[in-house]
């Protein structure tokens, strides 16, 4: 029970690799909140951790929206009292050429993998400052790492957020919050279908695609740092291979 009483936010804990962390992090002890669109999903997520005897709210939540990212957080303080941990994980992964590449896909992709996360961290911070301590966690890509044809707007706001996560570590250790980056490595979900789907794209012979729930144990070595003494502005990579 490595995050008993625990609070996490877990945004994009409808399905894939947010489904995992979710449940994991129920499983060890903490009280998980589960946000984004599809009410179904997140709903099925939350009784599925409370029929284990957990703790769990489902909270149906556009990261692009700034209200109700701050709702997010008011329900969780409400309801829990606290924000131990926030993983911001909600993304999309808009592909395709640079050149046929539209201005809905730079603003789908720029608002939910960024601008959520910046909205997610504006809420939470204030509350974590309070406290004197916080675990954020942003679900990056090797793709923020290294770029890729096909996959323009993914890795520029993958490295964004990287830059991002360093940025706001620099500014918030002395208050006992840690920022780090959380690198799945190839994981097969319905952001990446069309790659696993398709034998022959990158990865798939020497990297093979994981289960959601193979990410879990990064995701519990992060949240379980201690905040005013843990690793942050770093990257926890569980990729086998550093370029595809
Ligand atoms: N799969 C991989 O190979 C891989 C590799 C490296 C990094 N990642 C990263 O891992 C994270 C999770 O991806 P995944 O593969 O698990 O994808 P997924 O199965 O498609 O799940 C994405 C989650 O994000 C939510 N989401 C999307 N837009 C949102 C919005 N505007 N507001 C709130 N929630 C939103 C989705 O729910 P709704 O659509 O219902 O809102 C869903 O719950 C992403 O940040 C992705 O970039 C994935």
């Amino acid at each position: 029970m490595q995050l008993k009483d625990k609070v996490a936010i877990i945004t994009g804990g409808g399905r894939g690799i947010g489904r995992a962390i979710a449940i994991g992090y129920a499983n060890e002890g903490a009280k998980v909140v589960v946000a984004a669109r599809s009410g179904n999903q997140i709903n099925a997520v939350a009784t599925n951790i409370q029929k284990q005897g957990g703790h769990a709210l489902a909270i149906p939540t556009d990261v692009r929206v700034k209200s109700e990212v701050e709702n997010l957080v008011q329900q969780t303080v409400d309801r829990f009292g606290q924000i131990d941990i926030l993983v911001n994980n909600a993304g999309v992964n808009p592909r395709g050429q640079f050149l046929d590449s539209t201005d809905e896909d730079w603003d789908l992709g720029w608002q939910i993998n960024v601008m959520g996360v910046v909205y997610c961290c504006r809420a939470a911070l204030p509350i974590m400052k309070r406290q004197r301590r916080g675990n954020i966690i942003n679900v990056g890509s090797g793709m923020g790492q290294v770029g890729h044809a096909d996959l323009s707007v993914y890795c520029a706001s993958k490295f964004a957020l990287h830059g991002l996560t360093q940025a706001i570590a620099e500014e918030v250790w002395a208050d006992g919050i840690i920022v780090n980056v959380l690198i799945p490595g190839p994981v097969k979900t319905e952001l990446s279908r069309s790659g696993w789907e398709n034998a022959d794209t990158f990865r798939a012979a020497s990297d093979p695609w994981k289960a959601p729930e193979q990410v879990v144990p990064a995701a519990i070595f992060l949240a379980a740092q201690p905040p005013d003494s843990g690793m942050t502005g770093q990257t926890v990579s569980i990729m086998r291979r550093n370029s595809p």
